[in-house]
């Protein structure tokens, strides 16, 4: 049994929390500020690869798409040690065009991602509206992926944080910043040493640069999201622009910009605006009306696109998990179990070099 402490209680802190509690390991988590406070509550929550990655596939594709196929027992082991309901559609996407010319960035999408095994037809703008019966006529034609899901993120980091718990972890919030001296987590109030450190802290990582030695280009990028009150939708709709979806609770999420702002998580006429008009050109019912609510998070970008998982090199001792950008709530569970296999010296599901911490 390892003695992890795991600095960051978002929804990635949490899943490695989970994961390696479950595996019988000791575990701390110390949180800044409250659990999943951050980008992990804020998250629309979509588990969608297929419609989210456009470029051929690489190492991060087969990432994306290994933790979408461990998601089905994940999210229910977690609902089973937690005791708690979330929701978990597995109501798949329509990535939709609006000019026949785009029908061929469609056709190369589906031709690659079906040598990895993805299920997904091409429909005419009528099987669309069939299937959507309020998107917009304008529509030509959509990209269907039955596969992809998408979970409540608030309920399920609430879920997640009751599930460590339940498994006896300890659990520190508001602890304000820390620091690593040798193998100890230093806060304000707290000394917790531990064999393993895992730093999960999301947008906030690149201040670990100077403690840790060495460059890490994480960078904090606004995400601004509203939603509706209806109408209900039974798929995630994507288009070039963004994305709708439709939650258990009746409201219809859209998202979201993509803006640099430092750590500001207001949102702006500007973000917000686009999105709402842009959500009307593809459901028209939306015309008049505005959202009942507006919010933002900060996305962990980094410098290739890629997020930071392993060990430090010059200090093994240290696993970072970060830089999930806009894959963070689709990516806990492969990275819980990345990290955990790694503690245990155990073979990894998915190859994780493009991942290492030290590359830039
Ligand atoms: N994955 C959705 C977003 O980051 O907005």
């Amino acid at each position: 049994m390892a003695k992890i402490s795991i600095v960051g209680g978002g929804v990635i802190g949490l899943s490695i929390a989970y994961e390696c509690a479950i595996r019988g390991h000791d575990i701390t988590v110390i949180e800044a500020f409250e659990c999943g406070g951050q980008a992990s509550g804020a998250a629309a929550g979509m588990l969608a690869p297929y419609s989210e990655i456009e470029e051929d596939p690489d190492d991060f594709f087969r990432l994306c798409q290994k933790s979408l196929q461990l998601y089905p027992e994940w999210q229910k082991a977690i609902k089973q040690v937690s005791k708690m309901d979330f929701e978990y559609n597995e109501s798949g996407s329509l990535y939709c065009i609006y000019h026949e010319a785009d029908r061929l960035s469609l056709e190369t999408k589906q031709s690659w991602q079906k040598d990895f095994g993805v299920e997904s037809y091409i429909l005419s703008g009528d099987e669309v509206r069939e299937k959507e019966p309020e998107l917009s006529k304008e529509i030509v034609a959509a990209l269907w992926c039955p596969e992809e899901s998408h979970i409540y993120a608030p309920d399920y980091v609430k879920a997640l944080l009751q599930a460590c718990r339940n498994l006896g972890v300890r659990v520190i919030e508001r602890a304000g910043e820390a620091n690593l001296v040798n193998r100890t987590v230093v806060t304000d109030q707290h000394q917790i040493e531990a064999d393993i450190n895992v730093i999960c802290t999301g947008a906030w990582s690149m201040k670990w640069e100077e403690k840790l030695g060495f460059s890490l280009p994480v960078y904090p990028i606004r995400g601004q999201i509203c939603a509706y009150d209806g109408p209900k939708l039974n798929h995630i709709i994507f288009t070039s622009q963004g994305y709708l979806v439709g939650k258990g609770n009746g409201s219809l999420v859209a998202g979201a910009s993509e803006d640099i702002a430092g750590f500001d998580t207001n949102v702006t006429a500007h973000g917000v605006g686009r999105l709402e008009k842009w959500s009307k050109k593809v459901i028209p019912g939306l015309i008049g009306k505005a959202p009942f609510h507006r919010w933002a998070g900060l996305r962990p970008a980094t410098q290739d696109g890629f997020p930071l998982i392993g060990r430090i090199a010059k200090n093994p001792e240290v696993i970072l998990a970060t830089g999930h950008y806009r894959n963070g709530i689709l990516l806990s569970p492969i990275t819980a179990k990345i990290v955990a296999d790694e503690i245990e010296g155990e073979p990894q599901m998915v190859s994780i070099d493009r991942f290492r911490p030290n590359r830039f």
